[in-house]
């Protein structure tokens, strides 16, 4: 059974940026991509660089220490397939 969590304010997230959030314990990177909201775990595979400060291109983020692209939509890294966990947003009504 899914449990949803409060991460944050969808105001707090712009349009074409990422933003990283403390929930549950962890650091969940949160991105908006053209108005739809996706999170991803906020540490990069690679050796723990903070995705929610990474470049966005259309729906990739590139890891700011290294270079590692992933798809904000899936997790998966975009060359090696391996991928970090990824989470589904839901709006939450006020
Ligand atoms: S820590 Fe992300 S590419 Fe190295």
């Amino acid at each position: 059974m899914a449990v949803f969590l409060k991460a944050a304010e969808i105001q707090s997230v712009p349009r074409g940026q990422g933003k990283k959030f403390n929930v549950g314990g962890k650091h969940i990177a949160l991105f908006n991509i053209d108005g739809t909201y996706y999170a991803i775990d906020d540490t990069c595979t690679h050796k723990g660089g903070p995705l929610s400060e990474g470049k966005i291109e259309g729906s990739n983020v590139t890891c700011p220490w290294h270079g590692s692209i992933f798809d904000v939509r899936t997790g998966e890294e975009s060359k090696s397939k391996n991928g970090i966990f990824f989470f589904r947003p839901k709006p939450h009504p006020h």
